[in-house]
């Protein structure tokens, strides 16, 4: 008889287990072969909204849909099986009030299958986060440098230089935890606030360019792969996928006009002439 081994997908308990323990690992994914490669390796997969900008080549994830999210958090959940995956809520689908937020969540939660729904979540967004947990939708926060408050900010600009912003970033993170998140991204903070704020919250925050003051770390995966020519400083390029890619599609396309091609004897192995 077979040996069957099931294998058990990570679960918000095992996220929030993790708070002053092992870092947390958790990096991007849109799709079904690159999340299948990620499941052994990450706690947490992300499928981010950034998908705008790095699948879709939009200027910011202003323009992403609840379409192009489910349809990617799908591929994703196909691709894996032991990750924890979180699907990035897009701008526009939860700001009006908590009724929108559980509407929108509550599908894309449906639609996946995934686990849970990250919002960029000013203060403003407690309510909606509040509104989620208590109806059964796993929410992860995202304070400091928010990608879909781009337009207010006038650029992606790191937040907490200030006082003012320090003190709205601890606020920010304070306020989703109240409301019950369970784990919070934190994006373009100095890594001593993100130190503090990750002293000040009892969920684990993971951070983008915030590290090693954090429970855990997150990237974009094409970022730290090294696929395009520009690069966040924050990020350690792990790969330089962009120069593999370049090289191979050259000498493909010197074999194309070179017309050097399988022959049919090796391609449906038949039998030489
Ligand atoms: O959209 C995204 O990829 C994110 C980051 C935290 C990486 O929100």
């Amino acid at each position: 008889m077979s040996k069957q081994t099931q294998i058990r997908r990570k679960t918000v308990r095992d996220i929030s287990a993790a708070k002053g323990g092992d870092p947390l690992v958790c990096l991007t994914a849109y799709d079904a072969p690159t999340a299948t490669i990620l499941d052994e390796h990450c706690d947490v997969i992300l499928v981010g909204d950034s998908v705008g900008m790095v699948v879709h080549g939009l200027p910011s994830t202003v323009g992403v849909t609840m379409e192009m999210m489910i349809l990617h958090g799908q591929a994703v959940m196909r691709g894996s099986e032991a990750a924890f995956v979180v699907v990035d809520m897009p701008f526009g689908s939860y700001e009006t009030n908590s009724d929108q937020a559980f509407l929108n969540a509550a599908r894309i939660m449906k639609e996946t299958g995934c686990q849970a729904v990250k919002i960029e979540s000013g203060t403003y967004a407690a309510g909606q986060i509040r509104h989620l947990v208590e109806r059964g939708i796993p929410v992860m926060g995202h304070v400091g440098l928010r990608p879909q408050a781009v337009n207010v900010d006038g650029g992606f600009r790191a937040k907490g230089r200030t006082n003012a912003e320090r003190d709205r970033v601890i606020e920010e993170a304070q306020a989703a935890e109240a409301a019950g998140a369970f784990a919070i991204v934190i994006e373009g903070v100095a890594e001593e606030l993100a130190g503090e704020i990750s002293h000040l919250v009892s969920c684990p925050t993971i951070g983008i360019g915030a590290s090693a003051g954090c429970d855990g770390q997150v990237l974009v995966t094409q970022d730290m792969l090294g696929l395009f020519d520009w690069t966040p400083r924050f990020v350690r390029r792990y790969g330089d996928l962009r120069k593999t890619v370049d090289e191979a599609v050259s000498q493909y396309a010197a074999d194309v006009r070179a017309r050097r091609f399988p022959s049919d004897a090796e391609t449906y192995k038949l039998p030489k002439s």
